[in-house]
């Protein structure tokens, strides 16, 4: 009753004040069609953060930074300085960048860090508290993005700080989220952060985060060493000891930021770019891609059981991959090559049978010769022609649920995403193998997916969601919905979306899918389970001099423009 009346109150604040936006009265907008460029976002006053810098000049990276910046102080479950993501772009110039500032194990891990003498795997260590944590990468990959800015990061860091120290107006949403996560963060933290509240958090309250503040300030003067040396290393570390984490001073001063070859395949008449390992992203959308594109998906139609049969066995064949052969391939031999190639998709197409369920006990990875080898996303597009999609995530709502004592930011619990025991399933139900164990310095699998698609060289389609194992389905049917069903950029983002991650052996469908398609595919042989949301999927589409862009219904996102 009382989540309902603030949710009531938020919107009622919303639009009363919709022409005088504030960091305390602020309107959510869904959509914009803008000529010049586009922010969208998880929250609108981020996607305002970056809209202000490229109106100041700044381009598409600059405004990506702000936003980046700005999501770490006004959607602290999942916007982040102390965990890790990836971006991918296009730049004006025709360069397409890969960034992967993902976390790493620190280097005291090892494989069995988190099985008990019986081997039993110990999922609450690798889920929250100290030892969830890896090595954060945000504000390196945040200083390696800056290469392709224009604007100083005094500039860029200038909103964050502000809504910081000043302090902004949550949301309904966020009032809820932070209720439902105070015992965790009763229990998990050493030092009590302001996100801790005696009576509930309602919509309209102010949250103010003066020791983040501080941070912002030190990372402003003195550069990614202000995060990874120096007073916020040290609180890092003294965090570490009094919960007994294991990152060390050398772990942080050593991480660092990698620039990798942006994976790029072609899609009928389209070029796609997306994000290599450490994320399985790249190279699952590129098997189901390219699986979609021998199908008659678009005479089937969006939604119908046919269509959702076939999109749903690619991704059982795909996720089944993911679980043997992927992990981080600085560290393991992915013979990513011969996953994506076309003989092998049509050997693996050719276990799909044309109206019948599949049955994952009978999918395995395929066979190779042994010669072959809270997450949240933005999307930023400039006048100049360069396109930036970022998602990042600090894995679990507010990460291991650890605000670092002093420094005001949550810690990561992606540690979590290697697979801490071979077959048992992280909190995403994923599973997997040697090539995902845990190794000292290793990144962990992601299944983070910001991607492009260029039409003759252009950019058409930025696109990215959280969601966890479900990011690369979404953002699969983002891309079939808008290339092969035509469909309008909200409905793309908006309908319900399915997924299937070959383990467990059933498609999750989110609530609204139609019954009878559901009914249909019970027919079939298939095993429906009706679940929440599934991702927040933000998109950008430019086409005909216009830019389209659409923030995700399931949330606070917003999209902003001019
Ligand atoms: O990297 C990954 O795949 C996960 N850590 C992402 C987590 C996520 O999307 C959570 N948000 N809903």
């Amino acid at each position: 009753m009382r989540l309902l009346f603030a949710g009531i109150l938020v919107s009622f604040t919303c639009s009363l004040y919709a022409q005088t936006s504030s960091p305390y009265h602020y309107a959510i907008q869904k959509k914009k069609v803008v000529a010049n460029g586009a922010v969208v976002s998880a929250h609108p006053l981020a996607s305002r953060a970056g809209l202000t810098i490229l109106q100041k000049g700044g381009n598409a990276v600059d405004a990506a930074i702000a936003t980046q910046l700005a999501l770490a102080v006004v959607y602290p479950a999942a916007g982040n300085i102390g965990g890790g993501g990836f971006m991918v772009a296009h730049l004006a110039d025709g360069r397409n960048i890969a960034l992967d500032f993902r976390e790493k194990a620190p280097a005291a891990a090892t494989r069995d860090m988190y099985l008990d003498a019986s081997g039993n795997a110990r999922t609450d260590l690798s889920q929250n508290g100290h030892l969830a944590a890896g090595v954060p990468g945000t504000i390196a990959g945040i200083f390696a993005e800056l290469k392709y800015a224009r604007l100083p990061m005094s500039t860029l860091i200038a909103p964050a700080i502000d809504l910081a120290e000043n302090g902004f107006a949550i949301t309904a949403a966020e009032a809820h989220s932070l209720n439902a996560a105070q015992s965790s963060f009763k229990k998990y933290n050493t030092v009590g952060p302001v996100f801790i509240k005696e009576e509930s958090w309602k919509a309209g309250d102010t949250l103010i985060q003066k020791d983040l503040a501080k941070t912002l300030r030190l990372i402003r003067d003195k550069g990614a060493a202000g995060f990874y040396e120096g007073e916020t290393a040290r609180l890092i570390l003294e965090e570490m000891q009094r919960g007994k984490g294991i990152i060390t001073a050398a772990d942080l001063a050593g991480y660092q930021a990698k620039e990798r070859e942006a994976t790029v395949f072609p899609y009928k008449q389209y070029s796609i770019v997306t994000m290599p390992l450490p994320s399985s992203g790249g190279v699952i959308l590129q098997q189901m891609m390219k699986m979609a594109e021998e199908l008659p998906l678009k005479s089937y139609g969006f939604e119908s059981p046919k269509a959702v049969h076939l999109m749903a066995e690619a991704e059982r064949l795909a996720y089944a991959d993911r679980a043997k052969y992927l992990g981080d391939r600085d560290y393991y031999a992915v013979p990513v090559k011969t996953l994506t190639s076309k003989a092998y998709l049509h050997e693996r197409m050719s276990l799909i049978q044309p109206d019948k369920a599949g049955a994952s006990k009978d999918i395995q990875a395929g066979v190779l010769s042994p010669a072959s080898e809270e997450t949240t996303h933005l999307n930023v597009c400039d006048r100049q022609g360069n396109a930036v999609s970022i998602t990042t995530t600090l894995n679990g709502g507010y990460g291991n649920k650890v605000v670092v004592g002093g420094a005001g930011f949550f810690l990561n619990n992606e540690m979590d995403d290697f697979s801490i025991k071979p077959g048992v399933p992280n909190m995403y139900g994923a599973v997997g193998a040697e090539a995902n164990a845990i190794a000292p310095g290793k990144r962990m699998l992601s299944s983070m997916t910001p991607t492009l698609v260029l039409d003759k060289g252009k950019v058409f389609i930025i696109a990215g969601t959280p969601g966890g194992t479900t990011i690369t389905t979404s953002v699969f049917q983002t891309l079939i919905d808008i290339l092969e069903f035509n469909m309008t950029t909200e409905d793309a983002v908006n309908k319900p979306k399915f997924h299937h991650q070959w383990l467990p052996d059933e498609i999750f469908v989110e609530t609204g899918f139609p019954i009878e398609v559901r009914e249909a595919l019970q027919k079939m042989g298939y095993t429906i389970t009706q679940r929440g949301s599934i991702g927040r999927t933000e998109v950008i589409k430019i086409s005909g001099g216009k830019i389209e862009a659409v923030g995700d219904s399931r949330g606070d996102d917003a999209a902003e423009g001019y």
